[in-house]
C-alpha cells in the first residue's frame, strides 16, 4: 500500500471537516492518526514478533471513523472505506481493513469473535479518548454548549468517574488497562485541582504553607 498517498486521501476527506458541530475541525483525521500510532505501539507489546498487519492497522485507524456522526458509523464506515480505498489496496488488505472498521466500536460481543488486530485497534481507539484528551473534549464541549464553571466541575467530580469500571472492562489487553488506569488517575487529579482553583482555592495549600516563611 502507498501509505503517503492514502494518508493524503484521509486528510483530503477528513482534514477540514468535523464529525459533530461542537467538535474541532479535523477531529476525526487527527484522531485517526493518533489511533494508528497507538495501535502499532500496543501491537509491539502484545505481538512483538508480528508486524505483518502494521500497514493494515494503520490504514484501518486512519479511516475507522470516516462515517462518525451517523447511526451505526462502524458498519457504514466499512462500506465507505471499501469504496474509497478500492484502488489503493489489494482485496486481502481491503477485507482486513474493513473487518476492523466494521466492528471497531463493538465492545459487547464475545471477543473470541475478533482477531488480535481488531482488538488492538479497539483498545487504541478507546485509549485515545482518555487522559489529556478527556480534558480537551470537556472544555470544547462546555464552551460550545454554554456550560458554566460549576457544571464543568460537576463533570470532573461526578460524570467523568461514572464509567471508569465499564471502560476498564471494555479494554482487551492488560497493557491497555495499565495505560487506562494511569490516564484515569491523571484525569481525576486534574479534576480535583480544577475544582479547587476554579472556586478560588489554592491547590496543595497546606504543603505550600510549610515552605512559606513569613
Ligand atoms: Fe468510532
Ligand atoms: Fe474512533
Amino acid at each position: 500500500m502507498d501509505l503517503p498517498k492514502i494518508k493524503q486521501l484521509a486528510y483530503d476527506l477528513m482534514g477540514s471537516t468535523k464529525s459533530h458541530e461542537w467538535k474541532e475541525i479535523g477531529n476525526k483525521y487527527y484522531h485517526g492518526l493518533r489511533v494508528a500510532i497507538l495501535a502499532l505501539k500496543l501491537r509491539s507489546y502484545v505481538l512483538p514478533e508480528d508486524d505483518s498487519h502494521d500497514d493494515i492497522l494503520t490504514v484501518a485507524a486512519w479511516f475507522h471513523d470516516i462515517s462518525n456522526g451517523k447511526e451505526n458509523h462502524a458498519v457504514e464506515g466499512a462500506i465507505k472505506a471499501r469504496e474509497i480505498l478500492a484502488e489503493y489496496c489489494s482485496e486481502y488488505e481491503l477485507n482486513e481493513i474493513c473487518k476492523i472498521i466494521s466492528v471497531h466500536d463493538d465492545r459487547y460481543s464475545d471477543r473470541a469473535m475478533f482477531s488480535d488486530y481488531t482488538k488492538l485497534h479497539q483498545d487504541a481507539d478507546h485509549l485515545d479518548h482518555f487522559g489529556t484528551y478527556d480534558v480537551w473534549m470537556e472544555i470544547v464541549y462546555a464552551l460550545h454548549h454554554n456550560d458554566t464553571i460549576p457544571e464543568v466541575i460537576e463533570w470532573f467530580q461526578n460524570t467523568s468517574r461514572k464509567y471508569d469500571k465499564q471502560f476498564h472492562a471494555e479494554l482487551n489487553y492488560d497493557i491497555s488497562k495499565i495505560i487506562y488506569q494511569e490516564k484515569r488517575e491523571f484525569l481525576h487529579s486534574f479534576g480535583d485541582r480544577f475544582s479547587v482553583e476554579a472556586t478560588g482555592g489554592i491547590w496543595l495549600e497546606d504543603q505550600l504553607l510549610k515552605t512559606y516563611k513569613a
